[in-house]
């Protein structure tokens, strides 16, 4: 009889990753034909991010990719999610592609093949060509067809070489946050535009799945990022319950809905009636936008808690859960209050609550049966700071990568199929409108120099990488 498997130890198959954004982490702003995308344009507009910082510099990884493949692969990393910024590819967001911009993604791949770890792409991670927001952004209809367009153009040139592709991550923070609070890229706060974002979202991954199978190989993985969130309720009230429900149509079903199921809940629909009447929605569209799938990426942080708003106490957040916009991201949904949920919290001021991350993965098991899973983010901001020594220790990041690397090997255990966990970040960056103030890396970086060094996490999760089980 065979020992039995510590619940610690993960599949041997299973893709030990972390994940990085283009306009966090590249910098190069300029180079090799690369044109602004909205988070250029956003970024330099003043007050919209802290300290007016951009991505200007970032980390500097468009010149530095070779050292920070290395470092993964000296980890023991055995996957890398990336994305693609869409303007240095096709820099007015039409027409053909500019060979430069994409030799960089070719070279960065072979690196990657090289050290044996697997990439993964994301062809959109927020940063559109400002061309396409100057011709209406997301809310136009076109800018899904340029999406597609867009897709096709990278499939052909690396669907050789790739086998996971991600269309698009967290098309729920370019819609309602982009178009709704304002608090991210293009900045605008039209609750009506923000519902016609995630349409044209839906139907960008809808066209580009389409697009990227008609250019490559079949054994490649089409897949998309959600932040689909947990939400709790304060009470089982039943008006509680109701402003629950319809936080998950606005969170979750707005994009699993059509993706996974072909339609839009009705509820949803009704509930923002008021603000649109849903007339940017075309016949054909729901047929386009619900392409089988691959995988589904998951991306958990922390759950969402909420009421009524009538039954909100004192500690109700501001309307965008971020405190940084009086304009609410949720269309339709004045009657809904927002609360901080209880426990320790991360430098985000996000609690920490890997019980979330568990329910969340079992949700999607039964929702999507036979649909393969990746937590393709998860991770904390920690202030860290060398040591005289400079080292960099981060035990609370090691204790929460612990608790929700054994959420997720707890949700394999009860049946779900999670193939692979990118942590948040490879690497500290540009965490939006927050700027470099917030540290989400296994991988410290010193902005006054750019070196990298690993923290303690890093080399912890190297561990649990090169093992196959969770380091005490
Ligand atoms: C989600 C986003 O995809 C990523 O870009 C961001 O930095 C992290 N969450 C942390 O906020």
């Amino acid at each position: 009889m065979s020992e039995p498997v510590p619940s610690v130890t993960f599949p041997p198959a299973f893709l030990w990753g972390a994940a990085t954004s283009a306009y966090q982490i590249e910098g190069a702003v300029r180079e090799d034909g690369r044109t602004p995308s909205i988070w250029d344009t956003f970024s330099h507009t003043p007050g919209k991010t802290a300290a007016g910082e951009t991505g200007d510099i970032a980390v500097d990884h468009y010149h530095r990719y070779r050292e920070d493949v290395a470092l993964m692969a000296e980890l023991g990393l055995t996957a890398y999610r990336f994305s693609i910024s869409w303007s240095r590819v096709q820099p007015t967001g039409r027409g053909p592609a500019v060979q430069r911009g994409l030799d960089f993604y070719r070279r960065l791949v072979d690196e990657l093949l090289a050290h044996g770890i697997k990439p993964a792409i994301t062809l959109y991670h927020w940063d559109l060509p400002q061309e396409l927001e100057d011709a209406g952004g997301w809310p136009e209809r076109d800018t899904a067809f340029r999406f597609a367009e867009y897709a096709r153009l990278v499939g052909e040139a690396l669907g050789d070489r790739v086998e996971q592709w991600i269309t698009l991550n967290e098309p729920w923070c370019s819609a309602f946050l982009g178009y709704g609070s304002g608090v991210h890229a293009p900045g605008r706060t039209d609750a009506a535009a923000s519902l016609r974002a995630a349409h044209h979202l839906n139907l960008a991954h809808g066209l580009g799945t389409s697009a990227l199978r008609s250019v490559m190989p079949a054994r490649n993985s089409v897949a998309v990022s959600l932040n689909s969130a947990v939400v709790r309720t304060v009470s089982q009230d039943p008006a509680d319950l109701a402003a629950g429900r319809k936080i998950d149509d606005l969170a979750n079903g707005v994009f699993h809905g059509p993706m996974l199921r072909g339609s839009y809940p009705r509820t949803l629909l009704e509930a923002t009636s008021p603000i649109t009447d849903w007339s940017h929605l075309r016949d054909g569209d729901l047929e386009a936008i619900h392409q089988p799938l691959d995988a589904l990426g998951l991306n958990y942080y922390t759950p969402t808690l909420v009421s009524a708003a009538s039954s909100a106490d004192a500690s109700t957040r501001r309307a965008d859960g971020h405190g940084l916009s009086d304009h609410s991201p949720w269309p339709g949904a004045d009657d809904v209050a927002f609360h901080h949920t209880s426990g320790e919290r991360t430098e985000m001021g996000w609690s920490i609550d890997p019980t979330g991350l568990h329910e969340l993965i079992m949700r999607y098991t039964r929702e999507a049966p036979g649909l393969p899973l990746y937590v393709t983010e998860n991770g904390a901001a920690y202030d860290d700071k060398p040591d005289p020594d400079g080292r960099v220790h981060d035990p609370e990041r090691i204790a929460y990568l612990h608790g929700h690397l054994s959420a997720v090997r707890r949700a394999i255990a009860d049946g779900a199929d999670v193939r692979g966990y990118f942590l948040w970040s490879l690497m500290d960056n540009f965490e939006w409108a927050y700027g470099y103030g917030k540290r989400f890396g296994a991988v410290y970086v010193d902005y006054a120099t750019l070196a990298r060094t690993p923290k303690s996490s890093a080399r912890w999760y190297g561990r649990a990488a090169r093992t196959g089980a969770l380091p005490p």
